[in-house]
């Protein structure tokens, strides 16, 4: 994508949650930069509509607010997440629900609101957020670990149910990526933010615009024949013990 001429994704509307920062925000730049019309929702910053993704039937009122302003929706990227590390003891009744509502409950309710319009696309595209955490554990992450396990699961169904109207659904899964999420972590624990860059073989921590730009690209043409798989964007860091 960054390199190729823009516009692959002229006359699309898109819908991102979670764009008011990290890689939500910056997909919805790459997104516009090739030409898509984007409505972005987030819990704060600058976008279309301040909203929290968990709040009851907020999540069918987005899409309709998302198809209404940009005539239909073609391109789904529900990219709103939250993170922290507690211990099990620390996971209590509230953390875990919440971190399970945000990342797995409004990803499935955002995607199951939005098929009656991307089915009237010719190019329906679901982009969910994974992790490299899709594949491994860590002592911290039980609730973050088994909801971005779930989202590679969902992900993987959606696709099998919409292929047949044409609506592709694939998961990008981010190794360590330098944004707000991450920030607290690699401020207190400098060896952790070490220890990834020299797990990654290309040796640095990614940006938002590494993951966006794939992000993209699954919602273009040339990912037309590509449905219900997860894709690292982590540096090849999962190529390593
Ligand atoms: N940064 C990483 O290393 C990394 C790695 C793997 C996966 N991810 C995933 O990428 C996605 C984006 O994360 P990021 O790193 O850009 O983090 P970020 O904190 O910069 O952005 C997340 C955004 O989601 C919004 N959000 C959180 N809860 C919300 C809610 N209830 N309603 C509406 N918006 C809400 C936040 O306000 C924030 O703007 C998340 O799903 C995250 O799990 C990030």
């Amino acid at each position: 994508m960054g390199g190729t001429a823009p516009g692959g994704l002229a006359g699309r509307s898109a819908l991102v949650t979670g764009a008011g920062s990290g890689i939500g925000r910056a997909t919805a730049a790459r997104l516009r930069a090739e030409g898509a019309r984007v409505y972005t929702v987030d819990l704060q910053g600058a976008v279309d509509r301040h909203a929290d993704v968990t709040a009851p039937g907020i999540n069918a009122e987005i899409v309709a607010e998302a198809a209404a302003r940009h005539g239909g929706l073609d391109i789904l990227v529900p990219c709103a997440g939250i993170s922290a590390f507690h211990s099990l003891e620390g996971h209590d009744d509230g953390y875990f629900d919440q971190v399970i509502a945000v990342n797995l409950i409004a990803v499935f309710r955002i995607i199951r609101d939005a098929v009656p319009y991307l089915r009237q696309s010719r190019n329906g595209r679901i982009v969910a957020i994974g992790s490299t955490m899709a594949r491994f554990g860590d002592a911290g992450l039980a609730a973050y670990g088994a909801s971005k396990h779930a989202v590679l699961g969902l992900t993987r169904s959606v696709a099998c149910e919409l292929g047949p109207f044409g609506i592709t659904a694939n998961c990008v899964q981010p190794g360590a990526i330098e944004t707000p999420m991450t920030e607290p972590a690699f401020t207190a624990m400098p060896e952790f933010k070490a220890y990834f860059e020299k797990k990654a073989p290309l040796g640095r921590l990614g940006q938002p615009e590494d993951v966006a730009d794939v992000i993209a690209l699954l919602c273009t043409d040339a990912a037309r024949f590509m449905t219900g798989q997860g894709f690292f964007v982590d540096g090849g860091a999962m190529t390593r013990q």
